[in-house]
C-alpha cells in the first residue's frame, strides 16, 4: 500500500490538460518523481512522447506493472542528478509533489533541477501542497516538507522561465485541504 497512489492521474493534472488542451504530437515530456505512473500515462495519452523517472527502483517497477502497454519510458533516475541529455530538453515538464518529498535544505537545488529540464518555448506545471502562513522551517516535521508560496514562485530559477498561472484549489480527495498548481513557460 503506497499512501499517495491514488489510482488515477491527479485531477489538478487532469483539469489544466482540459483548459490548455495542448497538442502533444511530436513534443517530448518528462514527468518528475513519477511514482506509480499515473500522471505519466495521462501525459502521454495526450501525444507527448514521455519519459517518466523516479529515484525509487521500487516506483518504476510498480509503473510498469501498472501499465504493462504503456508508451511511456519509465527510468530510474535522480532529479539532483540526471542525464545531461535532459538539459532544457522537454516541452512540458510534470513536477507533482517530489521536491516537497525532500528536505527542505534540498529544495533549491531540486528546483533549479526541475527549470533545467524545460526546453526553450516550453511548459512547466507544478503541483504542491502549501504550507501554512507564517510556519517556519523548524516546525516542520516532514515527509513533507509543504512549499510556500516564495519557493513555488521560486521554480522561475532563470530569467527566461516566467510565471504565467497560479491556482489554489481544494485537493480533489480532501476538500479541507488545499493544493496550489502554478505553470511556467521558458521564453
Ligand atoms: C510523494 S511521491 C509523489 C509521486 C507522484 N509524483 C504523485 O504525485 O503521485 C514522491 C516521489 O518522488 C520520488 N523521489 C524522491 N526523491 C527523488 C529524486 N531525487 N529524484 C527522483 N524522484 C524522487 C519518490 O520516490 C516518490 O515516488
Amino acid at each position: 500500500m503506497i499512501p499517495w497512489d491514488r489510482g488515477f492521474a491527479n485531477p489538478l493534472l487532469t483539469e489544466w490538460f482540459e483548459a490548455s488542451e495542448p497538442n502533444g504530437m511530436g513534443k517530448t515530456a518528462v514527468v518528475i518523481g513519477a511514482g506509480t505512473g499515473w500522471d505519466a500515462e495521462l501525459v502521454a495519452d495526450r501525444g507527448y512522447q514521455t519519459i517518466a523517472f523516479d529515484i525509487s527502483p521500487t516506483a518504476v517497477e510498480t509503473a510498469q506493472r501498472n501499465h504493462p502497454d504503456s508508451k511511456v519510458q519509465y527510468v530510474v533516475a535522480d532529479l539532483l542528478d540526471q542525464p545531461a541529455e535532459w538539459h532544457h530538453a522537454f516541452d512540458l515538464v510534470v513536477e507533482i509533489y517530489t521536491v516537497q518529498a525532500l528536505p527542505i535544505r534540498l529544495q533549491a537545488t531540486a528546483i533549479q533541477k526541475v527549470g533545467e529540464l524545460v526546453a526553450p518555448g516550453g511548459a512547466l506545471v507544478v503541483i504542491a501542497t502549501p504550507r501554512t502562513e507564517g510556519q517556519p522551517d523548524e516546525e516542520i516535521k516532514g515527509p513533507p516538507w509543504p512549499l510556500t508560496r516564495a519557493t513555488v514562485e521560486s521554480f522561475a530559477s532563470a530569467p527566461d522561465l516566467r510565471l504565467i498561472a497560479f491556482d489554489e484549489s481544494p485537493k480533489p480527495t480532501e476538500p479541507t485541504a488545499l493544493r496550489w498548481r502554478a505553470e511556467f513557460l521558458r521564453d
